[in-house]
């Protein structure tokens, strides 16, 4: 017995010494798997040494005469608090911890005793301090990528607009992003205004049909239900409650997804490496990360097709504004739009990026194949972290004609079902010919009302 508390001492120790640190060692080995709760340093990791680095050689124009004639970003807000729901989960957690132990000692239980509940449900989703800096870092990042579009001059002529949603984090991001670009460039004359445009940036509250049918309706995401009841997910809860000394009847699918998010929330707006991310290794958080992906599939991505048509007005407001920026380009006049920034939420971006085809994987995502789905391509750690940000930019390559390059999270991205590697700067009339469905149909109205109810057929 004796021996068995020198043993736990020094674990304790070591522990608690690894979990204050605050170097890039102290980043939790799960921290890749955290779904749309991620740091976007996570998902482009040499941004940990230097935060404005940019890789411009992975912008690869198909000529050195390529020249930039048009940027359209669509950016998710940054860094934000837990919505109240999560705080109450997270409080529950912290409560039977403290109180609901057996006999058995648990000296990582121990160490979350000594840890302190600073989450509040007034912070409801609300953008922290490390999510206005996500926003200007990322317009310092873009204005060095793409140095002849977001510049000085363009900003102060007036050719940079900017898109918001109406929810505070979003106007507060824009507002973060905007002061990126002013702090950098000195400019205290002049101020920048933005639009809100809920239509636009949260279409999903506005369709009818998506609401009904998948946003409401518990049976659309009936495989998140079944995985978080199947052998994996039960499998991580109960070695949650061993480490804890916690009856596993205790540990519901709700408080294991609270502890994965307190260690995610810590890390990304404390920057900390949290002891409540060693009640995961590895293996549990890729469970986890696919109950998050799963859902995010039924409710946003390839699960139902209402999910991708719900962006049906953003998908034609981009085309029209780079319908315009072309045809102003060969009429030589000055391209009026030169960038425009559209600042929303992983919900905006993850049903435009389905409706185009990006991260199709062969089979859907269900509660029986996770172990086959290892390899899939659709995985939210890496396409929706905090700041995530969805551009196309428009090239005028001469006599290699205009050029459209889609990029996410500053990595250039392959059009669906295009291998050749010019694939990912297509002649902008084969991209068009590509959607050419999309673009004659795809009509927010229509697809968006009620079907009849078949009751009435
Ligand atoms: C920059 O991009 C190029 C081309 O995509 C890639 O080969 C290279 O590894 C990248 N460099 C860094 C530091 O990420
Ligand atoms: C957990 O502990 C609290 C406080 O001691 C007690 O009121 C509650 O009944 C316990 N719950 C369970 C399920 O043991
Ligand atoms: C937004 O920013 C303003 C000014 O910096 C700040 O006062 C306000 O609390 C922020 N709001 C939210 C919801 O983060
Ligand atoms: C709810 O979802 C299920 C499964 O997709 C579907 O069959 C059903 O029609 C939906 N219910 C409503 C009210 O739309």
């Amino acid at each position: 017995m004796m021996f068995f508390h020198f043993y736990c001492f020094i674990i304790f120790c070591c522990v608690h010494r690894h979990v204050t640190l605050k170097d890039e060692e102290s980043i939790p080995p799960i921290a890749k798997y955290f779904n749309t709760k991620g740091r976007y340093e996570e998902v482009n990791p040499y941004l940990r040494q230097d935060i404005l680095a940019v890789n411009r050689s992975s912008l690869q124009p198909p000529s050195s005469q390529c020249r930039e004639i048009h940027l359209t970003a669509i950016i998710r807000h940054g860094t934000r608090y837990p919505t109240a729901k999560t705080v109450r989960d997270m409080q529950q957690l912290h409560n039977i911890v403290l109180n609901n132990f057996t006999e058995e000692q648990s000296w990582l239980r121990e160490t979350l005793t000594q840890w302190t509940m600073w989450y509040t449900e007034d912070m409801d989703g609300r953008l922290v301090q490390k999510g206005v800096e996500d926003l200007k870092h990322l317009a310092v990042r873009l204005s060095k990528l793409f140095p002849t579009i977001i510049s000085e001059e363009k900003l102060r002529g007036g050719l940079i607009k900017f898109i918001t949603s109406s929810k505070h984090r979003c106007v507060n991001s824009t507002l973060s992003f905007k002061a990126g670009l002013t702090e950098m460039w000195a400019i205290t004359d002049v101020e920048f205004g933005h639009e809100v445009n809920d239509a636009l940036m949260r279409f999903f509250d506005h369709c009818t049909r998506f609401v009904q049918e998948v946003d409401k309706n518990s049976s659309a995401v009936i495989e998140v239900d079944k995985f978080k009841q199947g052998l994996e997910m039960m499998r991580v809860q109960k070695k949650i409650a061993e480490h804890l000394g916690i009856s596993s009847s205790l540990i519901t699918y709700d408080l294991a997804e609270a502890a994965f998010l307190l260690c995610s929330y810590e890390l990304a707006v404390k920057a900390v490496n949290s002891p409540w991310c060693l009640l995961f290794d590895e293996d549990d958080a890729k469970v986890m990360e696919y109950a998050s992906d799963l859902r995010e599939f039924w409710k946003r991505g390839y699960g139902h097709d209402i999910n991708s048509k719900s962006s049906c007005l953003l998908f034609h407001d981009l085309f029209s504004r780079l319908d315009k920026a072309v045809n102003e380009n060969t009429l030589h006049q000055q391209v009026t739009e030169a960038v425009t920034v559209q600042i929303g939420h992983a919900d905006t971006l993850l049903p435009l990026l389905t409706l185009l085809g990006f991260f199709k994987d062969a089979v859907p995502l269900t509660s029986a194949n996770y172990a086959s789905q290892a390899q899939r391509s659709f995985r939210t750690s890496r396409m929706l972290p905090y700041a995530a940000n969805f551009l196309l930019v428009l090239y005028d390559c001469g006599e290699e004609g205009i050029r459209l390059q889609p990029l996410l999270n500053e990595q250039p991205l392959t059009f669906p079902g295009l291998t050749d590697q010019q694939a990912s700067m297509l002649l902008y009339e084969d991209v068009r010919k590509r959607y050419r469905d999309l673009l004659s149909g795809c009509d927010f109205e229509a697809e968006c009302q009620l079907l009849r109810n078949p009751a009435e057929v």
